[in-house]
C-alpha cells in the first residue's frame, strides 16, 4: 500500500478524521475494537431503512428480505473461514458468548471427573473463566501452558500437558496482550492424536490473517464482528457439524424449536438449534459488509501493511531506554499488538496523558489477570494497529510517551 492508497482507505473511515483534544486522532486501540468503514455504516443504515423485519417468521415481504440478508451473511461468513457448510455457522452476540456456548453445551455435557482442559496463561478471561466453571462443575482439571522468555509456547510443554486425559484444548490464535501468534494448527494436530477437541479463539486474529477452519482442523472457532470492522453485538461460532449435532441447545425459546408440546419439545436443525430468539440481523448485515471490505483489500496487503507498522513501532520503542515491551520483539509469528510499560509511570497515567495528545491506547489488565500475574505486573499499556494506521500515528505515540515521562517529572 502506498501513501495514496492509505489516504484513500482512511477516507473510508469517517471517525479517523476527527480531532481529539484539539489534535488529530491516532486510534491505536484496534485490539479492543476496530472502526467501521462507510460501507459497513451504510449497509446497516440501508437494512434499517428498507429491509427490517423479523427473520424466519414473517411471510410478508420484509420478513422474507430480512431472512434473505441474514442467511446471505451466514454464507459470507462460511466462505470467509472456509467452513464446509453454512449449518456450521452460528451467530452469537460476540466471541465471549460463542465460548460460553461451547463451554456449556459441550464442556458441561461431555466432561467427566478427572478430565483435563488445557489453555495458555495468556488467554482472555472469555476463554478462561468459562473453562474454570466447567472444570469446577464437572470435577475436571484446568491446566495452563506457560510461556518462554520470548513469549512463545514451549512445544515440549505442549506435548507434556496435552495427554490422553485432555478433552478440550482452547487457545487464542493471537494474544490480545502480547501479540504472539500461537501455532494452533500444530496444536490441533497434536491434540487430535490424544482425542481432545480444539477450540480456536480467533477474536484477535480474524481481522489480521486469513482464516481456514479446515486447514486448521479446528473443532470450534470463534470471533467477534466488532474487532474486524463490523458492528458490536454480532459474533460467530463455527463448530464441526458432527459436534454441534451431539450438543444440547444452550438457550431455549423461539426459533430454536421444531415442535413444542406441553411437557416436551424437539429442537430445530442446525444452525437454528443454537440461535434462540430474534437474532441481530443488522449486525449480521454489517458483518457481511465488513467481510466484503476486508476481502476487497485482501489479507496479503493487510498483513504486509501491519508487518511494516509493527516493525516500525517496535524499532521506535526500542530507542526509548525506559520502555519495556511485553511480547515478541522479533516479527515472526506476532501480530500488530504491542503491550509496553513506561518506567516510573502507571499504565493508566500513560494512557490518559497519551489521550491528551490525541493518541488512543488501552491500559489495564486487558481481561487477562493470570497473564498479568505471570508477567508480574499490575497492568500494561497497549498499542494495537490496523491496516488504516500510519507511521505518523506511531510517531505521535512515541512523542506522546516522551511527554508522559516529562509530565511525570523525568528529564527524558
Ligand atoms: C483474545 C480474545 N478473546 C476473546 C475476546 C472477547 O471478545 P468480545 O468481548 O468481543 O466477546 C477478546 C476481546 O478483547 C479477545 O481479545
Amino acid at each position: 500500500m502506498n501513501r495514496v492508497d492509505i489516504e484513500r482507505i482512511r477516507r473510508d473511515f469517517p471517525i479517523l478524521a476527527q480531532k481529539i483534544n484539539g489534535r488529530t486522532l491516532a486510534y491505536l486501540d484496534n485490539a479492543a475494537t476496530t472502526q467501521k468503514p462507510q460501507s459497513v455504516i451504510n449497509a446497516v443504515k440501508e437494512y434499517n431503512r428498507r429491509f427490517n423485519g423479523n427473520p424466519h417468521r414473517g411471510i410478508h415481504h420484509l420478513g422474507v428480505e430480512a431472512t434473505r440478508l441474514y442467511e446471505a451473511a451466514r454464507m459470507k461468513v462460511k466462505n470467509f473461514i472456509n467452513a464446509d457448510s453454512a449449518q456450521e455457522i452460528i451467530f452469537t452476540k460476540n466471541a465471549t458468548e460463542a465460548l460460553n456456548l461451547i463451554a456449556y453445551a459441550y464442556g458441561m455435557t461431555f466432561l467427566e471427573p478427572g478430565d483435563e482442559i488445557v489453555i495458555t496463561i495468556s488467554e482472555h478471561h472469555s476463554n478462561l473463566v468459562c473453562w474454570q466453571q466447567v472444570a469446577k462443575a464437572k470435577g475436571g482439571v484446568l491446566k495452563y501452558l506457560y510461556l518462554n522468555d520470548d513469549y512463545t509456547l514451549d512445544w515440549e510443554e505442549v506435548e507434556r500437558k496435552i495427554t490422553d486425559q485432555t478433552k478440550i484444548v482452547s487457545i487464542a490464535q493471537m494474544s490480545n496482550v502480547l501479540g504472539t501468534i500461537y501455532p494452533v494448527q500444530e496444536i490441533a494436530a497434536y491434540a487430535h492424536t490424544k482425542g481432545a477437541v480444539v477450540v480456536v479463539d480467533a477474536a484477535q486474529s480474524a481481522a489480521h490473517m486469513p482464516s481456514d477452519v479446515q486447514v486448521l482442523d479446528a473443532d470450534f472457532f470463534v470471533f467477534s464482528g466488532h474487532k474486524m470492522l463490523g458492528p458490536m453485538g454480532i459474533g460467530v461460532l463455527y463448530g464441526k457439524k458432527e459436534l454441534l449435532e451431539m450438543m444440547p441447545p444452550f438457550l431455549f425459546g423461539g426459533d430454536m424449536i421444531e415442535y413444542v408440546a406441553e411437557q416436551s419439545a424437539s429442537f430445530a436443525e442446525l444452525p437454528y438449534k443454537f440461535e434462540a430468539g430474534t437474532p441481530n440481523v443488522e449486525g449480521a448485515v454489517g458483518l457481511a459488509a465488513a467481510i466484503d471490505y476486508l476481502n476487497q483489500i485482501g489479507f496479503k496487503q493487510i498483513q504486509a501493511r501491519e508487518f511494516e507498522l509493527t516493525r516500525y513501532a517496535l524499532s521506535k520503542l526500542a530507542e526509548l531506554p525506559y520502555v519495556k515491551v511485553f511480547g515478541p520483539t522479533h516479527l515472526v509469528k506476532r501480530g500488530p499488538v504491542i503491550s509496553f510499560a513506561v518506567d516510573g509511570c502507571h499504565p493508566h497515567d500513560t494512557a490518559s496523558i497519551l489521550d491528551h495528545y490525541g493518541v488512543a491506547v488501552r491500559a489495564g489488565h486487558h481481561c487477562a489477570h493470570p497473564l498479568m500475574q505471570f508477567l508480574n505486573v499490575p497492568a500494561t499499556s497497549r498499542a494495537s494497529f490496523f491496516f488504516y494506521n500510519t507511521k505518523a500515528e506511531i510517531d505521535d505515540l512515541i512523542d506522546g510517551i516522551k511527554q508522559v515521562r516529562r509530565w511525570l517529572g523525568y528529564g527524558s
